[in-house]
């Protein structure tokens, strides 16, 4: 085999994920194994279980990767993982299993920002092309940034409170649906008219372009309490969601000149969303970038892909490279 491989390892969370991406761009394994139904019953993530789930899947879950591909561990020829953002515990199942991995094999080792690497999940079906204005939109991060290059990331702006996705878990836990919440206020916000359900819209911060989803939050829950449709109450929601992420976004592509704009992160598996922002930029001759189906949540794909961008620009990371659960501001 020619083509320098990656295998790309992503432990951050609550999914346990592998991934093996050639240098020519080719996709040939990706598996994640969710967690989903153990944290169901806690209504969230319970840190210590995920780190425990993460030791018993990443070994069998790597070899699936590798199996779809057909290929062997021998002819891996990079190893790319999640370094941080996310769990402690879970991120160091992951750094811990990357680096054994390539230090037993001699292989180079690029520890990858989760959050820019879900960025580089539209790079999946296209080539990185640098500068491209980013709206990640996660259960832990709503961020804007502008990807000057696969290590040069420049923070436009962030979440002042609540991630979107973590707004979206919390009110449907209000509505009474379960874990996680964006799929299913989705699927509920297709019965219902948002016109029925008043919710405030959040006007920018001066002189910033950060985001609040948590006063949205608590309206949509009030509106709960106050006896509306849980229908109502979910497509209304969404729509507020969509005037904030897209106000900030336009302002972003107007004071970048950016002509296209990624959406990514757990949020933008959204269909409405991507639906509206896709409009919303077409009307103003500007193009949307999203990664392809399945993977906008988290997976390996995306980190390989920036592992392997970066590690063409020259990086290499140290064997004591240590988990870093928060990572702020970005180091890619
Ligand atoms: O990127 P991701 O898998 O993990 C983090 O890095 O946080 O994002 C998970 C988040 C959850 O909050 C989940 O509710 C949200 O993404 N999400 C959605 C949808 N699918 C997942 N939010 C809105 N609509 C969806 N269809
Ligand atoms: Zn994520």
């Amino acid at each position: 085999m020619n083509d320098l491989l990656c295998l790309g390892i992503e432990t951050s969370c609550d999914e346990t994920a592998a991934a093996v991406l050639g240098r020519d761009g080719r996709l040939l394994g990706s598996v994640v194994a969710s967690q989903i139904d153990l944290h169901e019953a806690f209504g969230g993530v319970v840190p210590e279980v995920a780190a425990r789930r993460h030791l018993e899947r990443i070994g069998p879950v790597v070899r699936e990767a590798l199996a779809q591909g057909g290929i062997r561990s021998e002819d891996i020829g990079l190893v790319a993982v999640t370094r941080g953002p996310g769990l402690a515990g879970a991120l160091m199942v992951g750094l811990s299993w990357a680096k054994a991995f390539a230090f037993a094999r001699g292989l180079p080792l690029v520890g990858v920002n989760h959050v820019v690497a879900h960025a580089h999940a539209a790079y999946l079906h296209t080539a990185p092309r640098y500068p491209d204005l980013a709206l990640v939109a996660s259960g832990g991060h709503t961020d804007l940034f502008l990807l000057e290059g696969p290590r040069e990331v420049r923070v436009l702006g962030r979440s002042r409170d609540d991630a979107a996705g973590e707004a979206f878990d919390k009110v449907a836990r209000s509505l009474g649906l379960g874990y996680p919440g964006g799929p299913a206020i989705e699927r509920l916000a297709q019965q219902g008219d948002p016109g029925r359900a008043p919710l405030p819209r959040v006007g920018l911060f001066r002189d910033s372009l950060d985001f609040s989803f948590s006063g949205l939050k608590t309206a949509a829950q009030t509106l709960r309490r106050q006896g509306l449709v849980p229908q109502d109450i979910a497509a209304a929601f969404q729509a507020a969601v969509f005037d904030q992420l897209w106000e900030r976004s336009a302002l972003a592509l107007r004071q970048t000149g950016c002509r296209r704009l990624i959406f990514a992160g757990g949020v933008s598996a959204n269909g409405y969303l991507r639906e509206r922002l896709g409009d919303a930029l077409r009307r103003q001759g500007l193009a949307l970038l999203v990664p392809p189906m399945g993977h906008s949540t988290d997976n390996a794909a995306m980190i390989a892909r920036l592992g392997l961008t970066m590690y063409e620009a020259g990086e290499r990371s140290p064997w004591d490279m240590g988990a870093e659960p928060v990572i702020h501001p970005f180091k890619p």
